[in-house]
């Protein structure tokens, strides 16, 4: 088993609050995600849980026990960290067994769980390098088997593949999603990249500014967020943010509209101006189009598209997808 749960946790650095009263739940098994901007505390949130770092007011609670005054440990936690943190002088192997043996854990047992894990993050062939003899992506999977020997109640992840470049980034989210189908452990991860939390998580926690905008599923941020924040943290590019009125909306003080949502077209578009710079992805293309009263607007379509910069197009808008915010910035429902 393996649950979380934190009830109006509080954080201070001297007079500075930086987790303002957090409450989550989280069930046996699920991929947890904390994405937000830098500085929001999404790390010293995940240290708190780890242990590392104490809790200023609140609980902090791992399979229903309490553990706010005890050691990390004592958690049943393992963490992997950006950095590595592995042993120079060791080997792949040893530092993968080095947690249980300080642990007084059998050899056999050891040699077992250094076996599995080994084969999970496809290590078999490297365990009797050493770190200096590996690349990145690598170090990582090793940093991650250290984690995964101690099959503990919970797995805490900080941003575990920015270190890396793109292509091993994709490769390494591919085998932690394949971990966490295999293992069906609790897992809570921090990261600021929203794709990575989008296509691993379960549910998505956005922080900012240590208080929690909202959780849910990747599509239910998507789809149904909850205030201007969150709608424009999750989606890339980024929702566009117009006034109300010049979409034709009456009820709102600002419409949000998703790139994906908007075409280009020769009329009959409630906004129009020049395109002022293209972005071609090759599976996609990015326009922004510099519209008087709107400002710089994300236009973002499927495919190769050879439109000219300075040229001048109507953006059609499906209505059934704008988005409405009040002045607070909190989103207006539509009722059904
Ligand atoms: N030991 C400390 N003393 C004082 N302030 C701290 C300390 N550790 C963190 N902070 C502050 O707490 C805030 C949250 O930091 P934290 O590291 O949790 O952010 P983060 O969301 O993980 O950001 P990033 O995405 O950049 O890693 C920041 O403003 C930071 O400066
Ligand atoms: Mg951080």
């Amino acid at each position: 088993m393996g649950t979380l749960s934190l009830r109006n946790v509080r954080k201070s650095f001297g007079n500075v609050d930086v987790i303002k009263g957090v409450d989550l739940d989280v069930e046996d098994g699920e991929f947890i995600i904390f994405v937000g901007p830098s500085g929001c505390g999404k790390s010293t949130l995940l240290r708190m849980i780890a242990g590392l770092e104490d809790t200023s007011s609140g609980t902090i609670e791992i399979d229903g026990a309490v553990v706010n005054a005890k050691p990390p440990n004592e958690r049943g936690i393992a963490m992997v960290f950006q950095t590595y943190a592995l042993y120079p002088h060791l080997t792949v192997r040893g530092n993968m067994s080095l947690g249980l043996k300080q642990a007084g854990r059998p050899k056999s047992v050891i040699e077992e769980r250094v076996a599995v894990a080994a084969r999970m993050l496809s290590l078999e062939e490297y365990l009797e390098r050493r770190p200096a003899e590996l690349s990145g992506g690598q170090r990582q999977r090793v940093a991650i088997g250290r984690a995964v020997v101690r099959q503990p109640k919970l797995f805490l992840f900080d941003e575990p593949l920015s270190n890396l470049d793109a292509a091993l980034r994709v490769n390494t989210r591919l085998e932690i999603a394949a971990l966490h189908r295999q293992l069906g452990s609790t897992m809570v991860y921090v990261t600021h990249d929203q794709v990575e939390a989008m296509t691993l998580a379960d549910r998505i926690v956005v922080l900012n500014a240590g208080v929690i905008e909202q959780v849910g599923s990747p599509m239910e941020l998507y789809n149904d967020p909850a205030n201007k924040f969150v709608a424009g943290f999750i989606g890339s590019p980024q929702m566009n943010f117009v006034d109300a009125g010049l979409v034709g909306i009456k009820d709102a003080e600002t419409a949000g509209l998703r790139p994906e949502h908007i075409t280009l077209a020769s009329s009959g578009g409630r906004l129009g101006g020049e395109i002022s710079h293209i972005e071609h992805l090759g599976g996609e293309t990015n326009i922004y189009v510099n519209c008087a009263d709107a400002g710089l607007v994300g236009v973002r379509m499927f495919g190769e598209h050879a439109f000219e910069v300075g040229s001048r197009h109507e953006l059609v808008i499906d209505d059934s997808r704008i988005f409405r915010f009040d002045a607070e910035g909190k989103r207006i429902r539509l009722s059904k």
